[in-house]
């Protein structure tokens, strides 16, 4: 057979296939999503996310020693508080749960780079995103809390912040709010394109955020859409974002496409809870390789267009990268 064009060529060997590679990974775009919750001494396994843990004020430092010693040097914070109210008061509190954990962090492992979640869901008794009025989420009021929230991470040593709650005109307020306060030098990495998802169902039982009545699809996008995203990006990117983010992953690889295609600041994707636990509970079920599915589901989210990845394997996937079995 006469064959001009032969693609087999260059998939013989693994040196080949490895030279060849369109895709590169390294543990430097992993971050790692870390639970503190405020109650707890010690550690204590998360039923609804297996291999994950809730660390205590007094743990979090292994948490960042587990990290570092796979060779992850970037955490995304949760907090779960002591105590919770209407309008979420222990987010923003001196001595809150995220407050105290990043002194923690960064007085022992000042390099360590911290990323804080900026919403109110796991801090209001209600469980939504924002400031109530009725069974409606106050946006503008809601802008005002989540400003002090991002000030307030500011002063604890927070390296970054990122606003998760799908408000309108939150970037501009945070930014303007951070930079009041001395803070021009803190990046604002955007939850841009945050789908009213149901992959988010293990992080809610993890975190206690789920709401009381009612879902977030008066904030969060509704899965149907892709033009809403660019448009999401577009506003984010406006108001002075420094990332953006498109969140789920797996089930929404054509929007990281188009948003790192549309955008030229660079563009995070949150491979949510729900995607981690699938593959733990197929894997436990015998039904496929956990290390084969997770290093191809992360691939295809590179593949698509992300530069960096909020991944609950962040440890496994660098493993994984250093041992030559992606990137
Ligand atoms: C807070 C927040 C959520 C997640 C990240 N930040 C939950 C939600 O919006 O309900 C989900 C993360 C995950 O599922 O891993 N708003």
């Amino acid at each position: 057979m006469e064959l001009i064009h032969r693609p087999r060529r260059l998939r013989r060997t693994d040196a080949l296939r490895r030279m060849c590679r369109e895709t590169r990974m390294s543990p430097d775009s992993l971050i790692y999503p870390i639970f503190i919750d405020e109650t707890l001494s010690g550690v204590r396994p998360i039923p609804s996310l297996p291999g994950q843990n809730h660390y205590g004020l007094d743990s979090v430092n292994q948490a960042v020693e587990e990290c570092l010693a796979h060779g992850v040097t970037h955490c995304m914070l949760f907090g779960l508080p002591g105590a919770k109210d209407a309008c979420g008061s222990s987010a923003w509190a001196e001595k809150g749960v995220i407050q105290q954990a990043v002194r923690a962090i960064k007085s022992a492992h000042p390099d360590f780079y911290v990323i804080t979640d900026v919403c109110l869901c796991e801090y209001t008794d209600h469980g939504h995103c924002g400031i109530l009025h009725g069974h409606e989420v106050d946006n503008d009021e809601t802008l005002d809390v989540l400003a002090k929230v991002a000030v307030s991470h500011g002063l604890a040593g927070a390296d970054m912040v990122a606003p998760s709650d799908m408000m309108d005109g939150h970037v501009a307020a945070l930014r303007q709010a951070l930079d009041g306060a001395g803070f021009r030098h803190i990046p604002i990495m955007a939850y841009s394109a945050k789908y009213a998802s149901a992959f988010y169902g293990p992080f809610r039982a993890a975190a206690g955020s789920a709401p009381s009545f009612g879902d977030r699809r008066g904030y969060q996008m509704d899965p149907h859409n892709r033009k809403e995203a660019l448009r999401e990006c577009a506003l984010d990117a406006e108001e002075g974002a420094d990332i953006l983010m498109v969140k789920p992953a797996l089930s929404y690889l054509d929007v990281i496409r188009e948003c790192a295609d549309a955008f030229d600041q660079p563009m995070c994707a949150y491979s949510v809870s729900g995607e981690y636990a699938m593959i733990k509970a197929a894997a436990a079920a015998g039904l496929v390789d956990e290390r084969r599915v997770m290093c191809e589901s992360a691939v295809a989210v590179f593949r698509a267009g992300a530069d960096m990845l909020i991944t609950y394997f962040a440890k496994e996937l660098a493993d994984a990268i250093r041992q030559g079995e992606i990137g």
